[in-house]
């Protein structure tokens, strides 16, 4: 990948064809994270229900949604087309039960669901649309509904510089492993690290540090009952949210 800025193209376009294979190395808890999501959907494999994935990217979040409910039916939504267009291909064979949207979270209408989840891409949204957003999902979001929100957070005040070594030891250990086993090379990763550095230095900011404080204030705000923390590993973070049950 060029280093340089490509003002034709967006980050995602940039990134959408190596995006797959890229972001559980660059990520290293990622995988993880992703096990954890399906898992903390409220229900059973074999209910039916319906969601919406807020920023699906390649869809690999819903593709593991829809394997592991089969009775699931939902939609997923992201603003960039040759995200989507990956997204379309991987679900072909759920095209019966999913319907793919190009549209802009921070102000698309989302229909009514039980389960509304997001995977690592609040932290690209500006902390001024979330509470906004907050309340279009906790509207669109059926009574007793739930909101499963994977995302980096900034981490509390006890974190030191001991956590911080672990864990950039911890993503150097991943990096060498994906090397070494020929997933990826140095040069790719080190020209994604240069990219979004010259983004920032060029004041196009793809990635904003939110707390998972001042994200559980705002979704309280926003109408939800109930809000925690519920997995972390280092910054990456699951929140699961539910809006108040009808007879509450
Ligand atoms: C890091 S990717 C995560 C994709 C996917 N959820 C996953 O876990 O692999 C972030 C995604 O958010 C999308 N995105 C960022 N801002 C968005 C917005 N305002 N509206 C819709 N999608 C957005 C990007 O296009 C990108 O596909």
């Amino acid at each position: 990948m060029d280093s340089s800025l490509p003002e034709w193209r967006s980050y995602f376009a940039t990134i959408a064809d190596s995006y797959d294979r890229l972001q559980p190395v660059l990520s290293p808890p990622y995988s993880k994270g992703l096990d954890m999501l399906v898992d903390l959907i409220p229900f059973d494999a074999d209910d039916s229900f319906e969601f919406v994935d807020l920023g699906c990217g390649t869809a690999e979040p819903t593709k593991r949604v829809l394997e592991h409910f089969r009775y699931a039916t939902g939609t997923c939504i992201d603003s960039e087309p040759e995200m989507l267009a990956l997204a379309r291909r991987k679900l072909t064979s759920y095209s019966d039960r999913i319907e793919v949207r190009e549209a802009d979270i921070t102000s698309c209408e989302i229909q009514p669901c039980d389960v509304i989840f997001s995977a690592k891409t609040f932290h690209h949204l500006p902390p001024a649309s979330l509470p906004e957003l907050f309340a279009r999902i906790a509207g669109a979001l059926r009574p007793g509904g739930c909101l499963v929100l994977y995302d980096a957070m900034s981490v509390g005040p006890r974190w030191g510089t001991n956590a911080r070594q672990q864990s950039s030891r911890f993503r150097q250990r991943h990096l060498q492993d994906a090397v070494a086993s020929g997933v990826a090379t140095q040069q790719e990763i080190d020209a994604r690290v240069e990219y979004k550095r010259a983004m920032k230095a060029a004041g196009q900011d793809v990635e904003y540090e939110h707390s998972a404080e001042n994200m559980i204030d705002a979704m309280i705000d926003a109408g939800f009952a109930e809000v925690a923390v519920v997995w972390r590993m280092f910054a990456d973070t699951i929140l699961l949210a539910f809006t108040p049950a009808e007879d509450a």
